[in-house]
């Protein structure tokens, strides 16, 4: 059995975090510059799988690792889904250019390369429908209750208009767009600002379902922007975007200053991007302000930024 590969793209929410685990609809494209990556090598002599996973100083047979641990659920789920009851002696390589707890989707991108990479060592290449059900599963372990719109974006690669159990809708961009993301370089895994979420909505149904609804029309509404090639009416929308997620409480003091930095910078728009509470933003830029704005951003205390397109061929 040769060796394979298979990576994927990291993603950011440009409209809707939160309020699409609620049924309300969301918008998140792929972020290709940055990338988790598996290889499976056959191990002759050996036995069962050796995990590599240096970024997170891993190192260790993968039947060591608790049931519920992501990397080892995620093989499981694989080998199910294919139907093969042993796995030959193979070693795993993970690693992952995508920030971890950021907002970037790291968790959803480390699960669909690695069942890609199994599923082809395997000579059993899964569809990219079953990637995204299995990669959903192990996203549970990440999200507590997720809604399945990183896996989706994470999977197919390009940009969606995702509402929860709905089919997937491929998103066309017809006119690129310039995003700058900035780090705030605080970690906040998504499964606790999921539950705080939860927990506010239960203690203050109405108000919180407000807030989903409002989220809702922002991410409907950029769909017909987009859809009119009215690009640059997204920077506003995200303002918009930025102050409802400032409302349900999901923001944090280094996330703000950073959006303000990038509309004092000259941004159209910016906002917190993903589970919130540290991570990612993300601002929507003039490509030829991208580098002052991502400069900026750094001024302001980025630990980390990126410049990408969106919507290219
Ligand atoms: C996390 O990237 C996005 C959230 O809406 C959670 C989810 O949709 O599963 C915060």
């Amino acid at each position: 059995m040769p060796a394979f590969t298979a990576s994927a793209p990291g993603k950011i929410i440009l409209f809707g975090e939160h309020a699409v685990v609620y049924g309300q609809p969301a918008i998140a494209v792929p972020v290709h510059d940055v990338q988790a990556r598996a290889i499976v090598q056959p191990r002759p002599g050996g036995e069962g799988i050796r995990l590599i996973a240096s970024d997170i100083s891993m190192k260790q047979a993968l039947a060591d690792l608790p049931l519920d641990d992501a990397i080892a659920l995620a093989v499981r789920l694989t080998q199910e889904a294919i139907g093969v009851k042993e796995l030959p002696a193979c070693t795993l390589v993970v690693s992952s250019t995508i920030p971890l707890a950021a907002g970037l989707g790291s968790g959803a991108a480390v699960s669909v390369a690695i069942i890609r990479a199994l599923a082809g060592f395997l000579g059993h290449p899964l569809p990219d429908e079953t990637v995204n059900q299995l990669a959903f599963e192990v996203e549970k372990i990440h999200h507590g209750t997720p809604s399945g719109i990183d896996n989706t974006v994470v999977t197919f690669g390009r940009p969606v208009y995702f509402v929860k159990d709905q089919p997937i809708e491929i998103l066309e961009i017809p006119i690129s767009f310039t995003l700058v993301i900035g780090d705030t370089g605080v970690s906040s895994p998504t499964v606790e600002t999921v539950t705080y979420v939860r927990e506010a909505f239960q203690a203050q149904p109405d108000l919180y379902q407000s807030y989903f609804d409002l989220c809702g029309k922002l991410a409907w509404n950029a769909r017909q922007q987009l859809n009119r090639r009215r690009n640059t009416s997204l920077g506003p929308l995200m303002n918009d975007n930025h102050d409802v997620l400032v409302r349900m409480g999901v923001s944090s003091p280094e996330l703000d200053t950073l959006v303000a930095a990038a509309r004092e910078a000259g941004a159209l728009g910016a906002k917190l991007s993903g589970g919130g509470r540290g991570g990612n933003m993300v601002a929507l830029v003039e490509p030829d302000r991208a580098e002052e704005i991502a400069l900026a951003l750094t001024d302001a205390g980025a630990a980390n930024t990126i410049i990408t397109t969106v919507g290219r061929p």
